[in-house]
């Protein structure tokens, strides 16, 4: 039976709130009773985003961008830490919270902490997981709401946004692929909230769930994967006397190649730390998690020792031409 209520000894966790101080920014300088207000003229509180930081801001810019006022939860955000009485009512919400690295793949806490809270005031839409998991995620998270008697669907839309570009790229997306975790979540609403926060054109494919997991953190990790290519190479080329001008041109003849082609960004030797290596919030932190949740020991060596050598790469200081991530 599903009922709202927990099963039996299992308590429902206190959301944990994460530390990072996030400022407000103009764009965004409204509250959510401004929202509610904004909302009742336009007749939309369709949408729920969790978390406002580079994504949740990239989904919430999306969707005003296309007319809708999403409500908005963060505990850490002023204006946004308290729950909208009718985040209830909305057809879908979206998590946006952090998944850090954890012992064995991604640390769930705080998406977890999210679908709680979703179970807590007895959401009844969809819940799009738009925060980076990996493949074995998808059943834990299946599995935790079925222990909260949650009356939600949960499905996944993994996003592959840069956080230097993040509204743009997230609007701009051409492709986006989803996948349900619950077989109840209804794939007409489902579909509506992908392509409310999107530009025209953009083209919705669904794969299981753990297929879009697999596409989102192998993506990062060829880009990770590139990035250490020209750094090896560029290495090299500076242990064999050239100066960094030099190496780099040695990395963008490699790089000229149609089988490697790619924006420049991704074989630039340098990164926003002024350093070798890369830098940014998620290529280093989805390796860390890939290298910690694989299970064959061979690759989980392989991804390890491809940590070590970017977190060496980045004690390495060096004059950069451009920065990456
Ligand atoms: N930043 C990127 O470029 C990018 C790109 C693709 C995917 N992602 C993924 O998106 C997710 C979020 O990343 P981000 O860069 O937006 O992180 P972020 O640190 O910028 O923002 C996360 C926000 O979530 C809030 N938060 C933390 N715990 C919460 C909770 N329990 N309930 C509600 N809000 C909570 C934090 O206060 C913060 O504002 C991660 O899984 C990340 O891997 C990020």
């Amino acid at each position: 039976m599903n009922n709202g209520t927990p099963a039996p000894g299992f308590e429902l966790i206190s959301d944990s709130h994460a530390t990072k101080d996030l400022d407000r920014t103009s764009s965004y300088a409204r509250s959510n009773a401004g929202a509610a207000e904004a909302a009742s003229e336009i007749g939309s509180h369709e949408f729920g985003v969790i978390g406002f930081g580079v994504l949740g801001k990239a989904l919430v810019a999306g969707y005003e961008r296309n007319g809708h006022q999403p409500l908005i939860y963060d505990p850490n955000v002023p204006h946004f830490n308290e729950i909208h009485p009718a985040l209830c009512q909305c057809l879908a919400i979206a998590i946006a919270v952090p998944t850090q690295p954890g012992p064995d793949g991604y640390d769930l806490r705080e998406v977890k902490s999210a679908l709680n809270l979703l179970a807590r005031i007895g959401y009844r839409g969809v819940v799009v997981v738009v925060s980076t998991i990996g493949p074995r995620d998808v059943r834990t998270l299946e599995h935790f709401a079925r222990q909260l008697y949650a009356r939600y669907s949960i499905a996944v839309s993994p996003e592959f946004l840069t956080e230097a570009n993040a509204s743009a790229d997230f609007y701009g997306q051409r492709v986006v692929y989803f996948g349900s975790v619950s077989t109840s979540t209804d794939d007409i609403e489902l579909r509506r909230c992908l392509e409310a926060c999107r530009g025209g054109g953009v083209q919705l494919r669904e794969l299981s769930a753990e297929q879009c997991c697999l596409i989102k953190t192998h993506r990062n990790l060829a880009l990770a994967l590139k990035l250490t290519s020209a750094n090896l190479a560029y290495l090299e080329a500076v242990e064999n006397g050239l100066d960094a001008e030099q190496a780099q041109g040695i990395v963008d003849a490699v790089f000229d190649d149609p089988r490697l082609h790619s924006q420049a960004a991704y074989h630039t030797v340098g990164n926003s730390e002024g350093t070798m290596g890369f830098a940014g919030k998620c290529l280093e932190k989805d390796l860390a998690a890939k290298a910690s949740g694989i299970a064959d020991s061979v690759s989980k060596d392989l991804l390890a020792a491809l940590l070590r050598f970017n977190q060496h790469a980045r004690r390495h200081v060096i004059s950069i031409p451009s920065c990456q991530s």
